[in-house]
């Protein structure tokens, strides 16, 4: 973490939980962020949105949607609109998970659609990028996730938009195998000197998010890195224990400091 910038801690439903558990899930993050100095926020799965507004409105915790269709609206089965979002009270949405890309064929040019629209909506992208394990053993990390962030960032329209971006290796999404601080911290140069070349101002303001495989005993050695603006979190954010305590969790202290 640096000292400009908040940390976000977001966690990541999936299609996970009932009724009962996002309400339950949602009570204990507002709870925890009560008396954090990091942001929060959740993304439930979207029938439970409703339900879960009610519980986090007028709290730290922000509400977010796990994706939206790139268009207004139309005969799209199944898909969500960047406004029906808007309207269920998100502040946020992923946009690119890993698991869209991979399970459902969300490309770059319609990830970046999704991106615009969110942004035309008023939400706030999180747009998520990640190498492959092959793509990371080949040597093609950086190029992957410079690809992925330019098709991004070509549908901001000027310095006010919104952007957060999480850095979310697919090789260590649920894996339990999370990157190595000194990976993120790498990664996370290349994303940040990229937005750099566009816009120097955002560079130093925008939140990069590192995901996979994200606990309470290792979210301290991500903050450490100056470059790593708080987490992604999937399986561990499905414990209210597990996701309060990273809600509440700061830079872990240097080995020998
Ligand atoms: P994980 O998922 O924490 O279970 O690895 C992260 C994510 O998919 O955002």
């Amino acid at each position: 973490m640096s000292a400009n910038r908040i940390p976000l801690i977001a966690g990541n439903w999936k299609m996970n939980g009932s009724r009962a558990d996002a309400r339950a899930w949602a009570e204990a993050a507002v709870a925890a962020a009560g008396d954090a100095s990091n942001d929060a926020a959740v993304f439930p799965p979207y029938p439970w949105l409703g339900e879960v507004a009610g519980v986090v409105g007028g709290s730290r915790v922000a509400l977010g949607g796990q994706a939206c269709h790139g268009e207004v609206s139309g005969a799209y089965t199944a898909a969500v609109s960047a406004g029906m979002l808007m309207e269920t009270g998100c502040r946020y949405v992923l946009c690119g998970h890993s698991e869209r890309r991979a399970l459902f064929g969300e490309d770059d040019a319609f990830v970046a659609g999704t991106l615009g629209a969110a942004l035309r909506a008023g939400l706030e992208p999180v747009l998520c990028v990640g190498e492959t394990l092959e793509e990371r053993e080949t040597g093609n990390t950086q190029s992957v996730l410079l690809r992925q962030v330019d098709a991004g960032l070509a549908e901001i329209r000027g310095p006010d938009d919104p952007l957060t971006i999480a850095y979310e290796p697919v090789w260590a999404i649920g894996t339990g195998k999370a990157a190595s601080p000194a990976e993120a911290a790498e990664a996370h140069g290349w994303i940040r000197a990229r937005v750099a070349e566009t816009d120097a101002e955002r560079a130093g303001r925008v939140r990069i998010l590192y995901g996979g495989s994200v606990n309470p005993e290792n979210i301290g050695g991500f903050l450490e890195v100056p470059d790593v603006d708080g987490a992604l979190i999937g399986g561990a954010a499905l414990d209210p224990a597990k996701f309060s305590a990273m809600i509440r969790a700061t830079p872990a202290t240097a080995p020998g400091a």
